[in-house]
C-alpha cells in the first residue's frame, strides 16, 4: 500500500476519535516508535496530560535551545513531578553553537532573517532531527487556528524533512476549548501566559501580544516573515 493511502486510512480512523483516543491508537499501532515534542506551551501541556493520564508508551521530549525563559524550564521540572514522567531533553551541538555565536554575535538573530534561521537551525532543527531519528510517528501541538500558515495543515501528514509521519492531535481544537481543558484538569502552565504571552519560544524572540493580535504575532515580531523556525517546514 502506498504511503498516501496509508496516511489517508490513518486520517479516516483518527477523524472519529478524540485526541486522547487518537494518541492511544498511535501508541498501539506503532509500538515504541511514537514520540511527542513539547515546547511546554499550553497545547503541549494538554497533550502531556493526555499521554500521562493513560500511561501511554510515548516518549516525551523537549528541545532546550539554551535561550528559553527560566519559567519554561521551571515548568518542565514541575510537569515531570506532576505526571511522574521523564521529559527527555535534547541540546544543540556544542561546536555548532560556538561557531554560530562567534560568527553572528550573541544576539545576531535580530540582524537578518538569514541569521535568525541559522540560529533556529542550530538550536532547534538539528536537535529535532536527532530526537526523531528511528521513530515512525511525531506528535506535535500544532493547531490550525494559530496562524493562516497553519490553517492548511492536516491531522496526519508526511514530514519530508524528517522522513516521519507527523500527527497533530489538537489540530481542530479552538483556543477556548484548550483553556477550558487546562482549567478542568488543573494542568500546570507557564505563568507567562497570564502576562499576555500566547505562543512562547526563546526569550529574546518572544514578546507578549496586544489584544486582537494574531497568536503568533509575538514570535520574531521584528520580522515580516512567515514566522516559522523550520521545525514545521511548509
Ligand atoms: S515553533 O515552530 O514556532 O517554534 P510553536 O512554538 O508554535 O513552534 O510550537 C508548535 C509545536 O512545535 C509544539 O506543539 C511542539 O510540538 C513543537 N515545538 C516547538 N518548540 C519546541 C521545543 N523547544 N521543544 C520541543 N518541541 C517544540
Ligand atoms: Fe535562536 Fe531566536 Fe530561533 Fe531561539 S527562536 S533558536 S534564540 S533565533
Amino acid at each position: 500500500m502506498s504511503l498516501k493511502q496509508n496516511l489517508s486510512d490513518l486520517e479516516t480512523q483518527l477523524n472519529s476519535l478524540s485526541a486522547g483516543e487518537g494518541l492511544a491508537l498511535m501508541a498501539s499501532l506503532f509500538p515504541e516508535k511514537v514520540v511527542f515534542s513539547t515546547s511546554l506551551g499550553q497545547e503541549d501541556q494538554v497533550i502531556t496530560q493526555l499521554i500521562a493520564s493513560q500511561n501511554l508508551p510515548i516518549q516525551i521530549f523537549s528541545l532546550d535551545t539554551g535561550r528559553l525563559f527560566p519559567e519554561t524550564l521551571e515548568l518542565l521540572g514541575r510537569s515531570e513531578s506532576r505526571y511522574k514522567t521523564r521529559i527527555k531533553v535534547y541540546y544543540p551541538e556544542t561546536a555548532s553553537v560556538e561557531k554560530l555565536v562567534n560568527d553572528i554575535g550573541i544576539n545576531g538573530f535580530y540582524e537578518s532573517v538569514e541569521n535568525r534561521k541559522s540560529c533556529c537551525f542550530v538550536r532547534k532543527v538539528e536537535p529535532l532531527k536527532r530526537a526523531l531519528a528511528g521513530n515512525e510517528i511525531w506528535i506535535t501541538g500544532l493547531r490550525a487556528e494559530q496562524s493562516a500558515n497553519r490553517g492548511g495543515m492536516k491531522r496526519v501528514e508526511w514530514d519530508e524533512a524528517n522522513q516521519i509521519i507527523k500527527y497533530n492531535p489538537l489540530l481542530d481544537w479552538t483556543f477556548d476549548q484548550m483553556i477550558a481543558y487546562i482549567h478542568e484538569h488543573k494542568i500546570p502552565y507557564n505563568p507567562l501566559h497570564d502576562q499576555g504571552f500566547v505562543s512562547i519560544g526563546c526569550a529574546p524572540c518572544t514578546r507578549a501580544i496586544f489584544p486582537g493580535e494574531d497568536a503568533r504575532a509575538g514570535r520574531w515580531w521584528w520580522e515580516d516573515s512567515k514566522k516559522e523556525c523550520g521545525l514545521h517546514a511548509k
